[in-house]
């Protein structure tokens, strides 16, 4: 398939073109940055370059993973948010309608399911956790989320009126950013990705397949939107005790974590604000990550038994 990939030299992009060549795929990067996955050196949000890129290179498929993204809002304004998120993404349903691309996937992302409220967890009076599924209804806090929420609404749009499959992915956190890193100021990075995957993150590799996952399927599906996370071990009844008391629910999935944690120096985040459910990927995709909580735990068992 010839392939356009968007933010080809970011952190998903440079595992991402690699992976799809070696699938047997052309790779267009396309990213305002240069990099050794990026072709076309641009920005989505020139609706020329975008036209002719699509046209000229005669692609089939587009995965759309070029943003501003969450770091971005320090250096970025609102305009610049919504020229590359909203009027970027605009830009290449049209490239894609004009023609006949047969595949669009979207990299959204989790964080537009975040409120205020939820965000506040604990401290900020929530009683328990947040149980996300594809089904709430978003409030985003930020500009990043609004306009990922209204690049969503766009696919979701150009499926209803010209028939475009289009497989947007609500991608957990796979990369640490240092704005929102509350969380790891008492926890090394190893111990803070670890506790993460048990309720909002996934490695760079799952993203990277969930989008080879998402391509593969995109005109069987249609439309439609899936968080994409490490598979949780929790519960929705497990919500109350999570805000109050993480460790205890943890200890009830895994009896040994904390000795296993304990030889390493690492804890556990005492309150767990939400938890992200992708079942529906599971069940709709046929995408579950590889790596979860539970293969975590398996190597620091391994690591005590050498
Ligand atoms: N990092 C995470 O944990 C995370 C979580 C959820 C979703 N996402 C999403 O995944 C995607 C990739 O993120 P990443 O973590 O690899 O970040 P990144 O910043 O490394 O990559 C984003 C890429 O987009 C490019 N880009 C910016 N403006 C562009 C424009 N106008 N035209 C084309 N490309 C442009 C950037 O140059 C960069 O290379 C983004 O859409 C992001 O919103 C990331």
């Amino acid at each position: 398939m010839r392939i356009l990939l968007t933010g080809s030299s970011g952190w998903l992009g440079s595992v991402l073109a690699p992976r799809l060549r070696g699938l047997g795929n052309d790779v267009v990067g396309l990213d305002p940055v240069a990099s050794g996955e990026t072709q076309i050196v641009g920005s989505i949000a020139d609706r020329d370059l975008v036209m002719d890129t699509v046209r000229q290179h005669r692609i089939e498929a587009i995965i759309h993973s070029g943003a501003l993204h969450k770091p971005n809002i320090e250096s970025h304004g609102n305009s610049a948010f919504v020229a590359t998120n909203v009027q970027g993404t605009l830009n290449l349903l049209d490239a894609a309608v004009a023609a006949g691309v047969e595949r669009f996937v979207f990299t959204s992302t989790t964080s537009l399911m975040i409120s205020q409220a939820i965000r506040e967890g604990f401290n900020g009076g929530a009683r328990k956790a947040a149980w996300l599924t594809e089904q709430m209804s978003p409030e985003p806090r930020n500009i990043y989320g609004v306009t990922k929420l209204s690049a969503e609404h766009l696919c979701r749009l150009y499926h209803l009126q010209h028939g475009l499959p289009v497989v947007v992915l609500r991608t957990a956190r796979f990369f640490p950013e240092a704005d929102d890193m509350a969380h790891a100021i008492e926890q090394s990075d190893a111990n803070t990705k670890a506790n993460e995957l048990l309720f909002r993150r996934l490695t760079m590799e799952d993203a990277a397949q969930a989008h080879v996952a998402a391509l593969a399927k995109a005109p069987q599906l249609g439309f439609d939107i899936f968080i994409v996370c490490a598979p949780t071990p929790f519960r929705p009844q497990d919500c109350d005790a999570l805000i109050r008391d993480a460790p205890s629910v943890v200890e009830r999935y895994f009896p040994d974590f904390s000795s296993l944690y304990a030889r390493r120096g690492w804890s556990m985040f005492a309150s767990i604000d939400r938890v992200y459910d992708a079942s529906r990927a599971r069940d709709r995709l046929g995408f579950v990550c590889k790596t979860s909580f539970a293969d975590v735990l398996a190597v620091l068992r391994e690591e005590g038994a050498v």
